[in-house]
């Protein structure tokens, strides 16, 4: 394996923290989750790395100025991420589109009780984020899934039989995700532009979840739904991120909901002040706006330590474990593996949890379909992500199986 470059291998060193006892459900939750807390932690969508200076600055200097009363959020925070979206993505966004939410998983629950009611069909493309199915089932509503289809080019979508789907049920709403966790992938503008083109034929509210959007480690660029849904698709259209998966704040509880069309803005804002949420969360709201403003290198080092530890799976994988399949990692740091060639799916848990000592999150969990795949977290030490990979290959080669 190639050795980590020096500036890498520096940021690394720099910004490494050990997160045992520090409350990080990824370390210290291990007990609740898998029963046991000894397993080597490759779950959860977030980082070891410390978040940029400039954060850890702005947040330190707010917590000097000593006083947490009531506050709003400043101009400069809507110019500081308006700036980033354009100078990151060329993606153009008015502060008036936006509104505001302490996550990005809460305003899901919200989106799916505002645009339908108890027993509504909702619209998603599994394998997906598990949190989609909760929130739908959680509210009452029916998940209806058209399915994501493994392709000799990858993971696509099911055109074919999203239209059959949409022939004969009345959709109102669907979430979709982009990137695509956990495929990995960055969709197209050419596969937005027909998924648009089908959604608004039928008059479907697509609330697009853009959270991974900054995670840009491999293939096309990425295009936001704000970029591609034109006419009556950006009349029914809904933008949720956050800075939280960017630049590891997730604990600081701030996210956006962007609504481009001043209609839909406004039934929204008629739902919502019915629930009277908090929407403001002044640490994350601080710690947002010194990220966008000054966390690029930040961000471009974080992605040269996924991409070089994508090519430690990859490589690992080749090596011992050929039959392993890994999903192209495009928009995201977590990479999708299918260890079926090897691991029969109900021997999954005990194979990668009693056999291996890893905690990961389970394929069944975004698909009964992906029972035999495994999510590794590919944000943190290399040298962690080594280790994983060595338990996971020895394993994998033995023949016993
Ligand atoms: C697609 C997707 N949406 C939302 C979230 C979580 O967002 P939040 O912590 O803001 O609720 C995640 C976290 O992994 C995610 O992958």
């Amino acid at each position: 394996m190639e050795e980590l470059p020096a500036d890498v291998a520096a940021f690394v060193d720099a910004h490494l923290v050990d997160r045992r006892n520090s409350n990080a459900v990824k370390w210290d939750g291990l007990k609740e989750e898998f029963g046991r807390d000894d397993l080597l932690p490759m779950w959860i969508a977030d980082t070891e790395f410390k978040a940029p200076q400039a954060v850890l600055d702005a947040l330190t200097a707010r917590v000097q100025e000593g006083t947490f009363g009531y506050s709003i959020r400043p101009q400069s925070y809507y110019g500081a991420f308006i700036n980033w979206q354009k100078e990151r993505h060329g993606v153009t966004v008015e502060p008036e589109w936006m509104r505001f939410g302490v996550g990005v998983v809460k305003s899901l629950y919200a989106m799916v009780n505002w645009l339908t009611d108890p027993g509504d069909p909702v619209l998603i493309m599994q394998p997906v984020y598990y949190p989609f199915m909760n929130a739908i089932k959680d509210l009452g509503r029916r998940v209806v899934s058209v399915d994501l289809q493994l392709t000799a080019d990858g993971w696509r979508m099911d055109f074919d039989q999203l239209e059959k789907t949409l022939a004969t049920t009345h959709i109102k709403a669907m979430i979709l995700c982009s990137p695509h966790n956990p495929v990995g992938r960055i969709w197209t503008r050419d596969e937005l532009t027909r998924l648009f083109t089908i959604t608004s034929q039928h008059d479907i509210t697509v609330v697009s979840d853009e959270i991974h959007g900054d995670l840009e480690v491999s293939g096309p660029k990425f295009t936001s739904a704000l970029q591609v849904a034109e006419g009556k698709a950006r009349q029914n259209l809904v933008v949720l991120n956050a800075p939280s998966k960017t630049f590891n704040l997730a604990a600081l509880l701030n996210s956006h909901i962007i609504i481009p069309d001043e209609n839909l803005r406004a039934k929204y804002d008629d739902f919502i002040k019915q629930l009277h949420p908090v929407d403001t969360s002044l640490m994350g709201q601080v710690a947002g706006e010194a990220a966008y403003r000054h966390g690029a290198a930040w961000l471009d080092q974080v992605l040269q330590v996924v991409r070089y530890n994508y090519r430690q799976l990859l490589d690992g994988l080749a090596q011992a474990a050929p039959k392993a399949t890994v999903a192209d990692l495009q928009g995201t740091y977590l990479a999708y593996v299918d260890i079926g060639a090897y691991v029969a799916p109900d021997h999954v848990k005990a194979f990668v949890e009693g056999i291996c000592g890893l905690a990961v999150d389970y394929g069944a969990w975004f698909s009964p379909k992906t029972a035999t795949y495994i999510r590794l977290n590919l944000a943190t030490d290399p040298k962690l992500v080594a280790k994983a990979i060595t338990r996971l290959t020895e394993h994998l080669s033995q023949p016993q199986l």
